[in-house]
């Protein structure tokens, strides 16, 4: 068993060595396989004198560096490790091991699912593979070639563009593949076996064509249509709304049964849990379809946010997931209803990450320290992490959004980057600072605000009190209150709104508050009437709302608002479902308003279908 220590985001350094390329050929058979790996390896740091290769679980055949085999006294190997002395500015080192995926049932790096062997990398099995500087910011160039038996894997896949195939001798044969663009080795995949596929091709904005192929079991492959719609509408999507173009020959995604991710973004060659691939009419649900829609297009956007612009290291992993959560929530509100798309990431936040964030292992989306990361694939990281980006897109608006992510995409392009890189390319665009916007990756649990008003009707003005309630962290730490947009507004009897009109505070947008301190007491003037509030419309920032005053039959029949909608009727279910637990009768305002809903022939169906659910347990 492996002693686990912790591993703090203070102790950062870069490599002292990085790898620029990596030939790799794999030689599969039934029992192992043998795995031969030449790196050219450059040393960055002047002062190093010993190289660490990671590598665990495999066996050890030769070693070389620069063409001289080395004998057992010139490295030193530990569990985990292999350290070499290297006083020079550049070597090649060659190895060969030997790699068992039949015993590895950890399923991370090479592993054997169902017949087919497949690789999971993310965040640290490539180790596992063969040795290596395992860690996301070594970018390297990868070229693999797989060598099997022909008749049990006619497939052979790996990252990159298809260089070439031969037939071997003894029923072999191979397959080349060369991926040009340098990435991280937990990219690095492979995949061999027996398998049935559909293929199409897409042509990129600037008239590339691109191969596209859907592997899976034989007999499923009627399954993969709508995966492969769902992956030409996100690279068109990402074109249209991002101006992010594919960068290979080739798209391949490989759907498997047994697989500890829902789906990996590996260059070139994505593995699913085939649960996020088939789907037909007779076995799938409306839900099943949208859900591999979005999963698909989540593993396509990673190409850009997550593979070209990659982490540079795993206390970043926010950085490229909850940037891409976040596309692929945009993306699939574009693709359905951006109404329900809402309320369901709204939900889902509510019902994971909220309860999360409350409970003993909340976390920060950045964290500073960990012993496992593997543990930190969590609703924070991901869900949290996509309303933090949400709020920056909400603070910008959607124009410049766009011009903060050509920044971000131009300067940081090939490179291994954190969340401050990012946050540098929104605040070139920001109407306001976001120094203090920060603490959303630093601290962790749900803030409230508690929001009231004072109406007066001698001087036309309201004044809204918000109150910032900060949890302490898990350590039992004061943490400090927050910077956010907060989307609200003052209702007329009709429901209009009255024009905000503020001295007091930051107004983003026309409905859009910016909201820095523990206390906010903002004043608005020209209000002739006393106002019903509607709060934080479109679940504009992760918190939780407390407010004594709201109106819930008005809101329902007339804030315009989907989400604030949506909200009164779900407070109104659970406040009268409670009343009556307490043996009253149904409250007659609650029924009028549910009715007035179900026949308000101008909301949308499934909009409808959502809010008129009973509240849940
Ligand atoms: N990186 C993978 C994904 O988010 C693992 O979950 O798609
Ligand atoms: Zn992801």
């Amino acid at each position: 068993m492996q002693e686990h220590k912790t591993i703090y985001f203070r102790d950062y350094t870069p490599s002292p060595y990085i790898v620029e390329t990596c030939t790799l050929e794999f030689i599969i058979e039934e029992s192992s396989t043998r795995v031969e790996n030449i790196m050219e390896i450059k040393r960055q740091d002047h002062n190093a004198k010993e190289l660490r290769l990671d590598g665990e679980l495999f066996d050890l055949e030769l070693i070389w560096a620069d063409d001289a085999l080395l004998d057992e006294t010139m490295y030193r190997l530990e569990e985990n490790a292999l350290y070499l002395p290297m006083d020079r500015d550049h070597v090649r080192i060659r190895v060969i091991n030997r790699i068992y995926p039949d015993e590895n049932t950890a399923l991370e790096g090479l592993y054997r699912s169902g017949g087919i062997w497949c690789t999971q990398n993310e965040p640290e099995g490539f180790r596992r593979i063969t040795y290596f500087i395992d860690r996301p910011d070594i970018m390297t160039r990868f070229t693999t070639k797989i060598i099997a038996n022909k008749e049990k894997c006619p497939i052979l896949l790996s990252n990159g563009n298809l260089r070439g195939t031969a037939t071997l001798e003894n029923g072999k044969h191979m397959a080349l593949w060369e991926d040009p663009i340098p990435k991280p080795s937990y990219l690095f995949a492979l995949v061999a076996g027996d398998l049935g596929s559909i293929t199409d091709t897409y042509t990129t904005m600037s008239g590339k064509k691109v191969d596209l192929a859907i592997y899976c079991d034989k007999g499923n492959e009627d399954k993969c249509h709508h995966a492969m719609r769902s992956l030409k509408k996100s690279m068109e999507w990402d074109e249209y709304t991002y101006g992010r173009e594919y960068d290979l020959e080739v798209y391949n995604i490989v759907a498997v049964d047994s697989f500890n991710m829902g789906a990996m973004e590996n260059k070139g060659l994505n593995v699913f849990n085939s649960h996020y691939v088939l789907a037909d009419e007779d076995s799938a649900t409306d839900a099943d379809f949208m859900g591999i829609e979005s999963v698909i297009a989540h593993e396509y956007f990673h190409n850009w946010t997550g593979n070209r612009i990659t982490c540079r290291n795993w206390f970043e992993l926010t950085l490229k997931e909850g940037l891409t959560v976040f596309r692929d929530q945009t993306f699939s509100a574009d693709m359905n209803s951006a109404l329900t798309q809402r309320l369901d990431d709204v939900r889902a936040l509510r019902e994971r990450q909220f309860v999360e964030d409350a409970g003993p292992t909340a976390h920060p989306i950045k964290p500073d320290s960990y012993m496992e990361i593997n543990n930190f694939y969590t609703a924070t990281v991901y869900e949290k992490g996509a309303e933090v980006i949400r709020m920056m897109h909400t603070v910008l608006g959607g124009e410049k959004f766009r011009a903060a992510m050509d920044y971000y995409f131009a300067h940081f392009d090939g490179q291994a980057v954190g969340t401050e890189e990012f946050l540098e390319s929104m605040q070139s665009q920001s109407p306001v600072d976001l120094s203090q916007f920060k603490r959303w990756y630093s601290q962790e649990r749900t803030p409230t605000l508690t929001v009231s008003s004072e109406y007066r009707p001698d001087t036309a003005e309201c004044v809204v009190t918000i109150l910032q309630n900060i949890p302490k962290n898990t350590h039992h730490q004061e943490q400090l209150p927050y910077a956010m947009p907060f989307r609200m507004a003052l209702l007329a009897d009709d429901g209009s709104e009255y024009p905000l009109v503020s001295e007091r505070v930051t107004l983003l947008h026309n409905d859009v508050l910016w909201i820095e301190n523990g206390v906010s007491e903002i004043l608005f003037k020209e209000i002739p009437t006393k106002p019903r509030l509607s709060l934080n419309r479109g679940f504009s920032a992760p918190i939780i709302v407390q407010c004594d005053e709201l109106d819930f039959p008005f809101l329902m029949a007339h804030e315009r608002d989907g989400f604030v909608r949506y909200e009164a009727v779900h407070q109104f279910g659970i406040e009268t479902l409670e009343t009556m637990m307490g043996g009253a009768e149904v409250n007659e305002r609650y029924i009028e308003s549910y009715g007035a809903i179900l026949a308000d022939s101008s909301i949308e169906e499934m909009f409808k279908s959502q809010i008129l659910e009973l509240p849940s347990m």
